[in-house]
């Protein structure tokens, strides 16, 4: 049978169905028997929550599985306490304080209309507002903080709600969640409401917390994957969780088609070619702007694929010496100094190569990193489908 097209028979029909429901890259998990890892986060986040007059703050890249861990959160405490309330709310570019507020009110008191108008929202209003409604007690979660355009004002007046509500012991823990950055903003210049909030870094995932992901899954499908498929699955997310879920999603369905309920070198192959065809616009663009050259034979693809095999430190930079290695296994030839591919680094910094790297730091101490973290495992991918470079010459 030819391995594309849709399953042929019913069975397969319910199995192919199936493996999108566990497999979700482009959707947070809210089932707990899908949630993987991330059990010191959990730990002390619902620290957080038991301890009143206490909030807590997640942070980490885009990608990462903060909204995944919001939501198990949610289903953990409900199941533990009778009198519980939870909102969980996702920001807009147009929200200030107040339409956040309202947001959250129109949720928490289950109704379609406030009666804001007459009020002025500010941090007291808020307080006392929440002290009316909850009995037990609550979580409001508001997620996708970054997205929001933080001014002064804005955030005087959510530390301040923070404050206030801590100050007065109030059962409600507030959990802000947003990339590094925006939650950085939020309390650099309010320090004063640090210790009512505790921040949780979201690292990326481990290799054990991205293969128990795939275990999970498998189990959960009845299919099984060959070693070797899941440690390249592994490598190629680079720790970002929605990796792990596209390649095994397809891969799995690769396999679901040549009905085998084992995956092999050979799905995970389609897969790849698959998650590269449908890559995000964004992503393939500024890949093909980057490499782009008029002449058949060139090299901006390797050194591009190198910079992504990169050693990286913890914030994903790397140095033009750290290409060094990756380029000789790629291109078969030993490089001892960095003066053939530096200008290519230079480049990839520039408009004219869509900027797909970033440069910090002073001359002959720059450091690299890529602009997009989800660009990396899609260059390897490329690279993979490209036959720029196989499975094997990969992890070595
Ligand atoms: N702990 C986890 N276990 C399994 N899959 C996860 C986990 N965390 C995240 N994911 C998956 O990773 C992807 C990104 O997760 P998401 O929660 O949306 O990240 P963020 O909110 O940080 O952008 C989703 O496909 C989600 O299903
Ligand atoms: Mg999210």
């Amino acid at each position: 049978m030819a391995n594309s097209g849709i399953p042929e028979s019913p069975d397969m029909m319910v199995r192919f169905m199936r493996s999108g429901e566990i497999f979700t890259p482009s959707a947070p998990i809210d089932n707990q028997a899908l949630f993987a890892g991330r059990v010191n986060q959990l730990n002390r986040i619902i620290g957080a929550v038991s301890q009143r007059g206490q909030h807590a703050i997640l942070f980490g890249e885009r990608g990462v599985g903060k909204t995944s861990l919001a939501n198990v959160l949610l289903k953990i405490l409900r199941g533990s306490q009778e009198q519980f309330k939870s909102v969980i709310i996702n920001c807009d570019s147009e929200d200030r304080f107040e339409q956040l507020w309202c947001k959250i009110f129109l949720e928490l008191e289950n109704t379609q209309n406030l009666d804001f108008e007459q009020h002025q929202v500010n941090p007291e209003f808020i307080r006392l507002r929440l002290q009316r409604q909850i009995v037990g007690s609550a979580i409001i979660i508001v997620d996708e903080m970054d997205r929001l355009k933080t001014d002064a004002y804005f955030t005087a007046f959510m530390a301040d709600t923070i404050k206030t509500l801590s100050d007065h012991s109030a059962n409600v823990t507030l959990i802000l969640v947003g990339v590094a950055n925006s939650v950085e903003e939020l309390i650099a210049e309010h320090l004063s409401i640090e210790r009512a909030l505790i921040q949780i870094q979201m690292p990326r995932m481990s290799s054990e917390e991205l293969t128990e992901i795939l275990l999970k899954g498998l189990d959960l499908l009845s299919m099984t994957m060959d070693r070797e498929v899941i440690q390249s699955i592994v490598f190629l997310a680079q720790g970002l969780p929605n990796y792990v879920h596209l390649l095994a999603l397809y891969a799995c369905q690769s396999a679901i088609r040549t009905n085998s309920s084992n995956i092999d070198a050979n799905h995970l192959t389609q897969a790849i070619k698959q998650a590269c065809e449908n890559a995000q616009h964004s992503i393939i663009s500024t890949y093909s702007t980057s490499i782009y050259s008029s002449r058949q034979e060139t090299i901006y693809p390797k050194v591009l694929l190198a910079c992504a095999l990169a050693k990286k430190d913890d914030t994903g930079c790397f140095r033009a010496v750290d290409v060094r290695e990756p380029l000789s296994r790629i291109l078969g030839k030993e490089y001892t100094t960095t003066s053939a591919f530096n200008r290519h680094l230079n480049q990839f910094c520039e408009e004219s190569r869509g900027k797909i790297l970033e440069k910090k730091g002073v001359e002959r101490h720059y450091r690299f990193r890529f602009v997009n973290a989800m660009m990396p495992p899609y260059i390897m991918m490329e690279g993979l489908r490209t036959e720029m470079i196989n499975l094997e010459q990969f992890q070595s």
